[in-house]
């Protein structure tokens, strides 16, 4: 094993491929290699793929193409494909791209160091094998050297795949059938993060909050637990302070899992809902599982909980036979729930998805417009969202630089919002550390904030908040 090889790693598409990523990263560490950012420098190109929509796919058929020089001009590199397209696609990749050395789907990352040494003697192969038990989170621990992505925060996976079939979601066939890592592996990698300076992790799957339903219903592995326990054991951890998942679906909120919301000192004020759609008619033919007014109601029960949480959300424009009326319910209940940003998609039909044989696409113009029109109100929302802040003491974790540039940090708050606030020169923190802001300004995208000049400052403006005054969120905030 020679320690001098590089691998870059390019990460298309969720925050599951961006961990997955990292995993890779933590696998092949181990066996000797080294991350680079630098293509050029690289001697192993691993892609992970997304095909959530067909722009992410058609994009990676084009960067394969442009690879091709790069192989080229260097004997002995290697190119790899994992993720949700090699899942689907498998060896037509290899037929497709020569240029391409293996291909792995998205239970297999443990056979990567496999596939690259059998790829370095001339080996193409492709593994695209579903697992269907908790042996696809069987992987070595963190590498003592893999810093997390952002120092101070990281992400745990506590369950994967999905059973829920939404009509125009490829999730279910790329990451198949719902599987829960078991509890006591979620809480050892928890703890070691924690003990390893990790302030805040988010909890990952495709329908998070599902996590451990079918192993209850079972009945029989060993120290099962649902998701609302698992947060508490979760907070129960020394040095972890703030606690998010993603992406929960609306069905999965049991009484448990909104009371923790009222209880966990670490569980962050702030939920991503996946909406979709306002209307009932659309709903119905997403296959969502939810009226309009249940997820009314549900927000309502969160807000009674956790009465300052931050709603954000997914939405989709466009689906099949969306009239006028069903998109007008979706802009009315978006108003109506006040999320604070969200993420919205024009509808792309998937092969093998159910809503991809529905007849009659509506007009590209028709669906430029709804999102024109869905972006402009969610435009209002967020900006209307952070002016009501300014004024407010808050507490972010240093991420960096900020994007604005100029002597400015960026860190994220307890409700997931972007703040800004000015570097000073030496008692800067650094990221993955605390730090005590009042917000003085809002604009469109992001926060800003001024340093306080004492953490106390911040503490007392935050009593009364659920979670926000618990001790263990100031211990190790900095004040300039
Ligand atoms: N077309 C458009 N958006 C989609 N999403 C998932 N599938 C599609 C599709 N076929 C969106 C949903 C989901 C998010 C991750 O991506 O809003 O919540
Ligand atoms: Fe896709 Fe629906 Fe499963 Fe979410 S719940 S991953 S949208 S099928």
């Amino acid at each position: 094993m020679t320690s001098s090889r590089r691998v870059l790693l390019r990460t298309h598409g969720c925050q599951m491929n961006v961990h997955d990523s990292e995993k890779i990263v933590n696998l092949l560490r181990h066996d000797g290699w080294q991350a680079t950012d630098a293509l050029d420098a690289a001697d192993l190109l691993i892609v992970n793929t997304c095909s959530i929509r067909d722009k992410a796919e058609h994009r990676l058929y084009s960067d394969l193409g442009a690879l091709r020089a790069w192989k080229q001009a260097s004997p002995g590199r290697l190119l790899g494909v994992g993720g949700c397209v090699a899942q689907q696609q498998g060896d037509n990749l290899l037929r497709r791209f020569p240029q391409v050395d293996f291909v792995f789907g998205t239970h297999n990352l443990r056979w990567v160091p496999t596939m690259i040494e059998a790829a370095s003697r001339g080996t193409r192969a492709a593994l695209t094998c579903e697992s269907s038990g908790s042996e696809r989170f069987d992987l070595p621990d963190r590498h003592p050297h893999l810093e997390p992505a952002t120092p101070g925060r990281a992400f745990v996976t506590v369950m994967e795949g999905c059973d829920l079939f939404c009509s125009f979601c490829i999730v279910p066939l790329t990451r198949g059938r719902e599987a829960s890592r078991p509890a006591a592996a979620i809480l050892h990698e928890a703890a070691g993060l924690a003990a390893r300076g990790v302030r805040e992790i988010t909890l990952l799957g495709q329908t998070v909050n599902a996590y451990g339903r079918h192993d209850l219903r079972r009945g029989g592995v060993e120290g099962t637990l649902g998701f609302a326990a698992l947060l508490a054991q979760l907070d129960a951890i020394p040095g972890l302070e703030r606690i998010r998942y993603t992406s929960p679906h609306p069905s999965f909120f049991d009484d448990a899992l909104i009371r923790a919301h009222a209880e966990l000192p670490a569980l962050c004020p702030h939920v991503h809902l996946p909406l979709q759609s306002g209307s009932d008619a659309v709903l119905g033919r997403m296959r969502r599982r939810y009226r309009a007014d249940e997820y009314r109601r549900l927000v309502e029960r969160l807000r009674e909980a956790r009465p300052d949480l931050a709603l954000t959300t997914d939405l989709i424009v466009g689906f099949p036979g969306e009239t006028d009326r069903d998109f007008e319910a979706t802009l009315a209940l978006v108003r109506e729930v006040r999320f604070v940003d969200a993420y919205t998609f024009k509808y792309s039909p998937r092969p093998g998805t159910a809503a991809a044989r529905a007849p009659d696409p509506l007009p590209a113009a028709v669906l430029e417009e709804r999102l024109e029109a869905l972006q402009q109100l969610l435009r209002e929302l967020t900006l209307a969202a952070h002016r009501a802040r300014v004024g407010d003491t808050t507490v972010v974790l240093v991420e960096g630089q900020s994007r604005r540039g100029g002597h400015q940090g960026m860190g994220r708050d307890p409700y997931h919002r972007v703040v800004n606030f000015p570097v000073t020169g030496e008692s800067d923190p650094g990221p993955g550390e605390l730090l005590a802001l009042r917000i003085v300004e809002a604009t469109p995208h992001s926060l800003i904030g001024e340093r306080l000049p004492s953490v106390r400052g911040a503490l007392g403006a935050l009593t009364g908040v659920p979670g926000h005054a618990d001790e263990r969120s100031w211990g190790s905030v900095s004040g300039p």
